[in-house]
């Protein structure tokens, strides 16, 4: 793993996702995010780049499915954790762990699949930017996979009168030219899921899956 961040460090999104880990000794479950389960498994292995990896769920999956990946963070807490999570699954010769401060500095190459899950953050963070990199980072014929959370979890008392954006208006923000990609599924499913305390609801996450073109 690189040890340092690239480019400005020790910002507001290090300082406050660096707290959120260390409070926890394991934040996620290190089960692969469902979404990504469900559109990757058909493809064949090839680059992948994991953008927010955390503690390694996805990153670690992938690999074992023959995918070369990169994976960032920017807490090396979580990075750490992933990083022994992938030696604990044997596969970490096959992941590239990177610390990036998304906003400033973004992971060099392209990429057959480019995933995105919940690459979401109470502090400043200009996500359309970082989103329109990720799909800049798309190889030719390369996936882009974006899972957003569209609603507040039922166990979540606060925020309940957030307006959340539509998976269109998520797609518009990439503005990504027509000529070169196709959406493959662009739409809001809802899933069940479990609560910090064992409590099961339903959620709802806007989808994004965007092929880009081979040229
Ligand atoms: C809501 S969590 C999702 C983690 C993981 N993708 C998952 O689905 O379990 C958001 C992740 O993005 C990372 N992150 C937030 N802001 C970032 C930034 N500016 N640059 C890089 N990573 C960032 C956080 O450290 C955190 O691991």
């Amino acid at each position: 793993m690189s040890g340092e961040l690239h480019g400005e460090g020790g910002g507001r999104a290090e300082r406050f996702w660096e707290e959120h880990y260390r409070k926890q000794e394991r934040v996620w479950s290190g089960k692969a995010n469902p979404v990504l389960v469900d559109i990757a498994r058909p493809l064949p292995p090839g680059t992948g780049l994991d953008l927010g990896c955390g503690e390694g769920g996805d990153a670690v999956w992938l690999a074992g499915l023959g995918w070369r990946v990169t994976a960032v963070d920017v807490s090396a807490t979580a990075l750490d954790r992933a990083s022994t999570y992938a030696a604990e699954a044997g596969v970490d010769g096959h992941i590239d762990f990177q610390q990036h401060d998304l906003a400033h500095t973004f992971p060099a190459g392209t990429f057959d699949l480019v995933s995105a899950q919940y690459l979401q953050s109470p502090v400043e963070f200009p996500r359309d930017r970082v989103l329109q990199a990720a799909a800049r980072a798309a190889a030719p014929g390369g996936l882009l996979l974006i899972v957003t959370h569209a609603s507040v979890p039922p166990w979540f008392r606060a925020h309940r009168n957030t307006r959340f954006p539509s998976p269109d208006e998520e797609l518009a923000e990439l503005e990504l030219d027509p000529s070169l990609w196709q959406p493959e599924f662009v739409g809001a499913p809802e899933r069940q899921a479990t609560g910090p305390n064992g409590e099961t609801g339903a959620v709802t996450d806007n989808v994004i899956a965007v092929r880009r073109l081979p040229q």
